[in-house]
């Protein structure tokens, strides 16, 4: 505005300064003394009218709440007067009424992730297991199923995650009734496998009683009875997730060294997709980013991320409490990127007694039990024969 040393070569504004200054402090004191005046003459008056400002208050309270309903949607006439749907005791909330939903991934995940903090459950908890198959269309051995689960309502929970193009239905009385859950496209040895393994998981998951969690495919077969496979699971101390390291060209092979440092060659895993859990390592599944981000970004093309992600992640992390081992039996004896298949004349009682009869370590220590509880790939000619076999051989 001016030039800064105009005013020092002046004597008429170094006086006027100075009076300004006076004048100025003159002003300040006054400002002061009015200030506090004001706010004493203001305690006083608020407390002779503290009734009244009470009063004034509380409206408009009770104002801007009505100003704040007024700008939520407004609710329609069958929302509003319908309470049936209102969810009325705790068993409600322990397992969800429906598998259909319509959250998306990320939701589902999220909502999935949750543990109880209190361990001890205010409720007769009957643990469950539960049944995930992932399938194309139908469960081919639907029939087999049905007589296998006959007589064990409240043990079990089952999940299908078919094709999304897959349009057909169950009937009425089928166990597989109602159990479809929200699916996703699925392609062979492509990371969305795992996405809708997870997805499965975190659809269990939302059901409190679920305990152990059993991967199957629309060709899986029981090999023993509901009870057996039951006392197997809720008995054991561990997971099967099977994992070992392969040094050739389909193990190691596949490895990206994008993924280190968090996967290491050294550290990188194969093994079957066919997993069983328990609630806690299933629990970590469907939390973990960290790793599967990994898969997702960096295992394509001829990685196969469903025969590495589980693998690696629980060697990594959780190898403590995990076999290493798979509870469903599959024949790759010959050859080819797919297991073999069994067809009717394949079915015998000698076979599954040799499928029943294999012999493991169990729970760690000297103890032994049967390898395998389920096995793969039966095609729908076999069906017949294994119904007929089911009571004499698998006892159910
Ligand atoms: C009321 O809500 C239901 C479910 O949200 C919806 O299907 C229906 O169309 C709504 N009706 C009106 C009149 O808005
Ligand atoms: C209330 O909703 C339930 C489903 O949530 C439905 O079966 C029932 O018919 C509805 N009742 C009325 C009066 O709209
Ligand atoms: C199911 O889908 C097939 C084609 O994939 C179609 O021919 C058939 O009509 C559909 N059935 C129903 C009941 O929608
Ligand atoms: C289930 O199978 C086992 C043998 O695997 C048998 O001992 C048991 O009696 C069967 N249970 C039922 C209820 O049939
Ligand atoms: C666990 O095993 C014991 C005997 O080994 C058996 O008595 C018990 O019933 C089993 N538990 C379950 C849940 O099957
Ligand atoms: C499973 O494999 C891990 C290494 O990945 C190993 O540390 C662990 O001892 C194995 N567990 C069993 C039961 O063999
Ligand atoms: C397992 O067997 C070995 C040899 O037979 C024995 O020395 C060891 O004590 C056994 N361990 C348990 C936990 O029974």
């Amino acid at each position: 505005m001016k030039n800064p040393n105009s005013n020092a070569q002046n004597p008429v504004n170094s006086f006027s300064k100075l009076f300004n200054l006076q004048h100025y402090l003159l002003q300040t004191l006054t400002c002061f003394l009015l200030l506090g005046s004001g706010v004493t003459l203001g305690i006083i008056i608020s407390f002779y009218i503290k009734d009244f400002t009470f009063s004034l208050q509380f409206t408009q309270f009770s104002l801007s709440s009505t100003q704040r309903m007024s700008l939520l949607p407004p609710l329609n006439a069958t929302q509003e007067s319908n309470t049936s749907h209102v969810r009325l005791g705790l068993k409600e909330y322990l397992e969800p009424p429906q598998v259909m939903h319509d959250m998306n991934d990320e939701e589902l995940l999220w909502r999935a992730s949750m543990a109880p903090k209190i361990h001890e459950y205010p409720f007769e908890r009957v643990p469950k297991v539960a049944f995930m198959f992932l399938t194309r269309g139908p469960v081919l051995m639907a029939p087999l199923w049905e007589k296998f689960f006959k007589g064990h309502k409240g043990y079990y929970s089952i999940y299908v995650h078919p094709n999304p193009s897959y349009n057909g239905s169950d009937p009425e009385t089928s166990v597989f009734q109602g159990r479809r859950i929200p699916s996703k496209e699925v392609e062979w040895g492509k990371v969305n496998m795992i996405e809708a393994e997870r997805r499965l998981l975190a659809n269990a998951l939302l059901d409190i009683s679920n305990q152990r969690f059993i991967l199957l495919s629309e060709t899986c077969i029981p090999l023993f009875n509901f009870s057996t496979i039951y006392s197997y699971l809720m008995n054991s101390t561990q997971n099967y997730v099977m994992a070992y390291d392969e040094p050739s060209s389909v193990g190691r092979g596949r490895y990206n060294h994008h993924m280190y440092p968090e996967i290491s060659l050294q550290q990188w895993r194969k093994g079957s997709q066919w997993f069983e859990m328990n609630r806690e390592l299933a629990l970590e599944v469907v939390s973990d980013t960290k790793y599967f981000s990994l898969f997702q970004k960096h295992c394509k093309h001829s990685c196969y991320a469903d025969e590495h992600y589980l693998p690696t992640f629980v060697s990594l992390k959780f190898w403590e409490g995990n076999s290493n081992r798979s509870l469903t039996w599959v024949d790759w004896s010959k050859g080819g990127p797919h297991p073999a298949k069994f067809l009717r004349n394949e079915v015998t009682e000698k076979f599954l007694e040799s499928l029943r009869s294999k012999r493991c370590k169990y729970n760690g220590g000297n103890s032994t039990n049967a390898c395998f509880l389920f096995a793969r790939k039966f095609l729908p000619s076999a069906l017949s024969r294994l119904l007929r076999f089911a009571p004499k051989v698998m006892h159910f």
